[in-house]
């Protein structure tokens, strides 16, 4: 007793704490480049190129920017991005979505062509080609019709695909859509295209500064019929069960930083990849705090992406994949 008293606790957890040669030996999860996702704008309208000021670092670049971007990123070796169109035209139908000569089918021929290990992921969605912001066409009260804005989907699934796109990641949250997708894509022979479904997307307010960057707001309403509701997590694992037996290869929870529970509760019930979506509002704050000197951001990247993966995504998509590439190349 008076031996414990002098010599204090016998376990010391600091011990292994006491270097940085001993903390990484003991480390237990590890951010890794080549599972991150680097997010692209690409404009059709040369003259909306340019540095988006919500999302400081990133810009709105042309075809050929993109491409070269593309390669940057690959010498960094990130090994995969996630492509958004924003069309020089718009209508209530989306119809620019899956115009063969469109800005992401493009993007996607010339990535594939100038630098071709390169994983090109396309987000598909309808909200920033339709003229009303909403993700679908609409039906007579203006509510978001589901199964006409599933065709479209499809159609445009098409395209991408035939464009040579590796993952298609649908983001609308219309029911049904990846299944009627992947029956698409196998019925034309596209069998090694893979879906990273949007399984579990929440309507948050952490898009904010990512519908300033796309241009797609929503002209009226909100997304709360079609997007999920936050307080929700049962909900969750029921969307992704879903996209799991329609065949999605992927499935994705978003945002990531106020869902790591859903993130851990997928985790521990699915055995399919899971990715996660750390968003423009979480990339925006941190770097709106760092701008004042409230915090260290590379040190607040590394706590985020970390915890990201501690609660169990395999992947995530983030506009941090650059920066952390840089800083860990
Ligand atoms: C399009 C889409 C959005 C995001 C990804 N795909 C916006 C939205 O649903 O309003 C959000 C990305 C981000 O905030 O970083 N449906
Ligand atoms: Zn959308």
């Amino acid at each position: 007793m008076i031996r414990q008293s002098v010599r204090g606790p016998k376990i010391r957890l600091r011990r292994l704490r006491a270097s940085e040669a001993r903390r990484a030996l003991v480390r237990e999860h590890h951010v890794m480049v080549e599972r991150l996702v680097q997010p692209i704008f690409i404009v059709e309208d040369e003259r909306a190129a340019g540095p988006i000021a919500s999302l400081p670092g990133i810009s709105r670049l042309t075809v050929p920017q993109a491409v070269t971007y593309a390669r940057r990123l690959q010498q960094m070796k990130i090994r995969a991005v996630m492509l958004f169109g924003l069309p020089a035209h718009k209508d209530p139908i989306a119809s620019s979505n899956y115009e063969p000569q469109g800005v992401v089918q493009r993007t996607i021929r010339e990535i594939k062509a100038a630098v071709p290990e390169l994983l090109v992921c396309a987000d598909l969605c309808n909200c920033e080609y339709t003229d009303h912001g909403h993700c679908g066409l609409l039906d007579a009260r203006g509510d978001v019709d589901n199964d006409r804005t599933v065709e479209v989907l499809v159609r445009t699934a098409l395209t991408y695909a035939a464009s040579g796109a590796d993952v298609i990641a649908p983001s609308d949250m219309m029911d049904g859509r990846v299944g009627a997708i992947r029956d698409a894509l196998d019925e034309e022979n596209f069998l090694q295209v893979a879906i990273l479904s949007y399984a579990a997307k929440y309507a948050s307010a952490f898009y904010g500064p990512f519908r300033e960057a796309a241009g797609c707001a929503p002209q009226f309403g909100d997304r709360r019929t079609y997007q999920m509701d936050p307080p929700n997590v049962r909900e969750a694992m029921r969307e992704i069960e879903l996209d799991i037996r329609e065949g999605a290869d992927v499935v994705m929870i978003k945002p990531a930083l106020s869902y790591l529970d859903v993130i851990r509760a997928a985790r521990e019930r699915f055995d399919v990849p899971i990715a996660a979506f750390n968003v423009s509002g979480e990339y925006a704050m941190l770097h709106a705090a760092a701008s004042n000197g409230w915090l260290d951001l590379p040190r607040a990247v590394d706590e985020v992406l970390a915890s990201i993966t501690r609660a169990g995504a395999d992947l995530i998509v983030t506009y941090f994949a650059q920066e952390y590439a840089e800083r860990n190349g």
